[in-house]
């Protein structure tokens, strides 16, 4: 195994993870990462209700010595330091449930997704909905969203938070993801597959339930699936429509070993295009993984490193042609 200063403060996490990271992310990169494993996770939030104003959220936070921090890129947003979880239920309680956690990095992926009001929208593995909630609200509730999930038990936990949060007009499904393509096959502007992970980016060292069932088959099970959910996701765009791949792993088996294989086989009904939200922490794909070199396109998917509150994710967005 290799060692260095920044492994020897993350040195819990398993040992062929640590051994795999210096291919995955840049020097500097490798310490960002561990010093986001080891702090406290970031805490933000996403204003649901159009009616409430920052500032009314901001004096909230601040009477409890709490100070919020504006996006530039996502205005409904605020990252919260220091990252105090334990107040939270109180201050939903005084806001009236019209703010709701999310990570940055959930933002970005449904803002890179480009939906206008009007817009027809499959979100194919959406519980428990925090990103279906979102693409609702850049629909201007206008144009149909379906909400689909594999676990019945979190479409109801979505349900239920789609009340909570007064998100209306969306169709919750219940399918495996891997059929959507025979079930709505060309029917939408935009689709969100964001696919079950080996959630490397949520790997905290105050949560070892986080990490400790990581290991390398996990990742060689998740990425076969992820490879038949992406193919199916395709077949449910309209020509034109753009879909957003995510996940929240640094895998490169689960993220452009799973585009390569799916995007060389159908190079000539889609292309990976660029992404143009300006959120924080992007890095470029990598350019090889295992002695094997990606094409030139995978430059424009994008990887996100834990840098002013975002979290670990990786991105791509999809074309249909
Ligand atoms: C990363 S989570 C999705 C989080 C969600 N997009 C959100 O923002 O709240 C992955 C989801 O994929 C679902 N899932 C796993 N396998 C699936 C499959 N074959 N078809 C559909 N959903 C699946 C899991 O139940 C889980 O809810």
């Amino acid at each position: 195994m290799k060692s260095s200063s920044w492994d020897s403060s993350i040195g819990d996490l398993p040992a062929a993870f640590l051994d795999r990271l210096p291919d995955i992310l840049q020097p500097e990169d490798l310490d960002i990462y561990a010093e986001h494993v080891a702090a406290e996770r970031p805490l933000t939030i996403r204003i649901t209700d159009a009616s409430l104003e920052l500032s009314e959220v901001e004096a909230t936070f601040a009477s409890r010595g709490m100070t919020c921090h504006r996006s530039d890129w996502m205005p409904e947003s605020l990252r919260i330091t220091p990252p105090d979880r334990s107040l939270l239920k109180e201050i939903d309680g005084v806001l009236g449930n019209r703010i709701f956690r999310q990570s940055l990095s959930s933002m970005a992926a449904v803002e890179s997704m480009g939906i206008h009001p009007g817009h027809d929208v499959l979100d194919c593995c959406a519980a428990p909905g925090g990103k279906s909630s979102l693409i609702r609200l850049r629909q201007g509730s206008d144009g149909i969203l379906v909400a689909n999930d594999l676990s019945r038990n979190r479409v109801s936990r979505m349900r239920r938070l789609f009340e909570l949060i007064n998100v209306t007009g969306v169709d919750t499904q219940v399918h495996d993801a891997k059929t959507l393509g025979s079930v709505f096959p060309t029917c939408f502007d935009r689709v969100l597959l964001d696919a079950p992970c080996s959630g490397e980016g949520r790997f905290n060292l105050n949560e070892p339930a986080t990490w400790t069932d990581w290991n390398p088959g996990k990742i060689r099970r998740l990425a076969k699936l992820q490879v038949s959910l992406l193919k199916s996701a395709i077949q449910t765009l309209r020509p034109g429509g753009r879909l957003i791949y995510a996940t929240c792993t640094l895998a490169p088996e689960e993220n452009e070993c799973v585009l390569q294989k799916v995007l060389t086989r159908h190079s000539s009904m889609v292309r990976i295009e660029s992404i143009s939200t300006p959120f924080e922490g992007r890095r470029q794909a990598l350019s090889g993984w295992n002695e094997v070199s990606f094409p030139d396109w995978m430059s424009n998917a994008v990887r996100i490193v834990p840098e002013n509150g975002m979290t670990p994710f990786f991105l791509a967005a999809i074309r249909r042609l």
